[in-house]
């Protein structure tokens, strides 16, 4: 496995795998890994010839006031965990690398970024997309592989890459859950045990939500069942609970699916997100 630290390494590692006519396959990640980051890898796996895994604990898609400071690092441990996967190239740089003084250009999609996570937390989606514009033009992949955990970001960075026409297949993936249902996340590292206790609450709030748009029910029937469900957890405070189409996180006063629902809540410090998506039954 090969370790880039600067953007021309990793465009040398990358084009020499062009050149033996490998596919490649991003996964981009901000480290900590877990068993949801390993699961893209593996997916990228079985359907490319050359995996590049890319750490980067971004600062621009931190607010002012969020964890950037105390997001967990543990680059030694995500090497090792990305060699046992069968990582080709871990893209490692530095915060000066990335973001060398002078740069004056922000990548903004419009729109999606403006509801759900977006008034919560400003400026993120716009380092998650600037971030991401530079990733895709360093490492030139085929496909590049994201969790349907962050389902709006996955939705955003479809639209850059449509809108923007960059070459490369967006490939969204399954949200990987603990056993007791909470998803997956390095911030979970944060939760006391009574709010690791409390947390698997979202989930099933979200699927009492699933439950009534599968009958059939109203964006707010979904919305109020969720509400409903997670007022016998009271540790939690809501940020949103939507119910919206998936593909353009639009509101839609027609009931029924398709429909993601999302949530955001703070569990003490802790902000945590999750979402299910509910799929037109075909007839
Ligand atoms: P990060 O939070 O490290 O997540 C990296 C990728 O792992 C994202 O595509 C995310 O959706 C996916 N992921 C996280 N938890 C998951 C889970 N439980 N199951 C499945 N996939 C999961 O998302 C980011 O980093 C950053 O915004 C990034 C895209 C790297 C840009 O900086």
């Amino acid at each position: 496995m090969q370790v880039a630290r600067t953007i021309a390494e990793a465009r040398v590692a990358v084009a020499a795998a062009r050149r033996a006519g490998k596919a490649v396959g991003l996964v981009p990640t901000m480290g900590a890994l877990h068993e949801g980051h390993l699961s893209l890898v593996r997916r990228a796996r079985e359907e490319c010839d050359f995996v590049v895994l890319t750490i980067f604990v971004n600062p621009t898609q931190f607010a002012p006031g969020e964890d950037y400071a105390q997001y967990p690092r543990a680059e030694e441990r995500d090497r090792a965990l990305a060699e046992a996967e069968g990582v080709d190239l871990v893209f490692a740089p530095s915060t000066e690398e990335m973001y060398p003084p002078g740069a004056l250009t922000t990548v903004h999609v419009d729109g999606l970024t403006e509801v759900m996570c977006g008034p919560f937390r400003p400026g993120h989606f716009d380092g998650v997309t600037t971030v991401m514009a530079k990733l895709l033009n360093i490492t030139t992949p085929d496909r590049a592989y994201f969790g349907q955990k962050d389902f709006q970001q996955l939705q955003i960075l479809r639209r850059m890459t449509r809108d923007l026409d960059l070459p490369v297949a967006i490939v969204g993936c399954p949200t990987v859950r603990e056993p007791d249902g909470l998803a997956l996340s390095s911030r979970n590292a944060y939760l006391s045990e009574e709010d690791r206790q409390a947390a698997p609450a979202l989930h099933r709030a979200l699927l009492a939500g699933a439950r009534v748009a599968a009958r059939g029910g109203t964006a707010d029937e979904v919305e109020e069942g969720v509400r409903a469900a997670l007022a016998s957890e009271p540790r939690f405070q809501l940020q949103y609970v939507e119910a919206r189409r998936p593909d353009t996180l639009r509101r839609d006063s027609l009931p029924g699916p398709p429909l993601v629902i999302a949530v955001a809540a703070h569990l003490g410090a802790t902000r945590l997100i999750d979402n299910v998506v509910v799929e037109k039954e075909s007839p």
